[in-house]
């Protein structure tokens, strides 16, 4: 279970996530989605300690991510940053390794080894782990940061914009690992997604933020309505049943 309670975030006078309270069942996806500058990315950094709160608490699958043991919370948690500052000298397989170092400090196991191949599997990186990140292309660059994220191997896994860069089928079997890992593996996977439709079709919960407030909650069959859409970004949508999922329009 993540418990978010009365969490803000102040930048100089500028409140930018609002007194945020959700709770996120274990074993699941949930999405956030929202417009730009929503606060999403921020909430997702004061989630995994990446950023300090200004205000509230936050528990991870028991732990107070405030006062948690830095290696005990690696091990809990793993995040997939929007943004990410690695050196760009590093192979695929130093990168994906790194996944491993809460667990190891260093020194890899043969079954350290093994989830480092399967994420690489996982994420079509073969014959590509001998490549530098500034050898790869975009997309090929974000599987190798997702295969690290999935090689920390935690119940708990935070993604932010996991699909950029990422064409259609990369992005659908992105999706498919995702859901995998919560259907197969029980984790709990946080993901902030623009793509409303791929919210829709593979999350359990979505959660729409706006000026860093949460505006709704709810399985997509509740939140996919043109009204939440409306209410969010300002735009007129058609929703659409199409295979039990509901799909969203937006091309006029
Ligand atoms: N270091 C900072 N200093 C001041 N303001 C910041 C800082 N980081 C973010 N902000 C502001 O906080 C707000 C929320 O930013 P955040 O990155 O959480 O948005 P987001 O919902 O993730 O947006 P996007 O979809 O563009 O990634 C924005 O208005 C942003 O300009
Ligand atoms: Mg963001």
């Amino acid at each position: 279970m993540i418990k978010v309670n009365g969490v803000s975030k102040d930048y100089a006078n500028q409140r930018v996530v609002d007194d945020v309270s959700i709770e996120i069942a274990p074993g699941g996806v949930t999405s956030i989605v929202g417009p730009n500058g929503a606060g999403k990315s921020t909430l997702l950094g004061m989630i995994s300690r990446l950023l300090p709160m200004s205000a509230g608490t936050v528990q991870v699958g028991g732990l107070d991510v405030t006062r948690a043991d830095t290696a005990e919370l690696a091990r809990h948690l793993s995040i997939l940053r929007q943004d990410n500052h690695l050196p760009l000298r590093l192979t695929v397989q130093d990168v994906v390794a790194f996944g491993r170092y809460p667990h190891t400090q260093g020194r890899l196991t043969v079954q350290d080894k093994g989830h480092i191949e399967k994420a690489i599997a996982y994420l079509n990186l073969q014959g590509l782990e001998g490549r530098f990140l500034d050898e790869l292309s975009g997309g090929q660059r974000q599987r190798a940061f997702i295969a690290m994220v999935l090689c920390q191997d935690t119940e708990y896994v935070l993604l932010d914009e996991p699909l950029n860069s990422l064409d259609m089928k990369n992005a659908v079997d992105i999706m498919k690992v995702v859901r995998r890992a919560a259907d197969e593996l029980h984790k709990t996977v946080v993901l902030v997604l623009h793509d409303i439709n791929f919210a829709s079709c593979y999350s359990d919960m979505i959660i729409g933020m706006r000026n860093g407030r949460v505006l709704h909650q709810g399985p997509p069959q509740t939140f996919i309505q043109p009204s939440i859409i409306k209410a969010l970004y300002g735009l007129d949508v058609a929703v659409h049943e199409w295979q039990n999922n509901r799909i969203c329009v937006h091309y006029t």
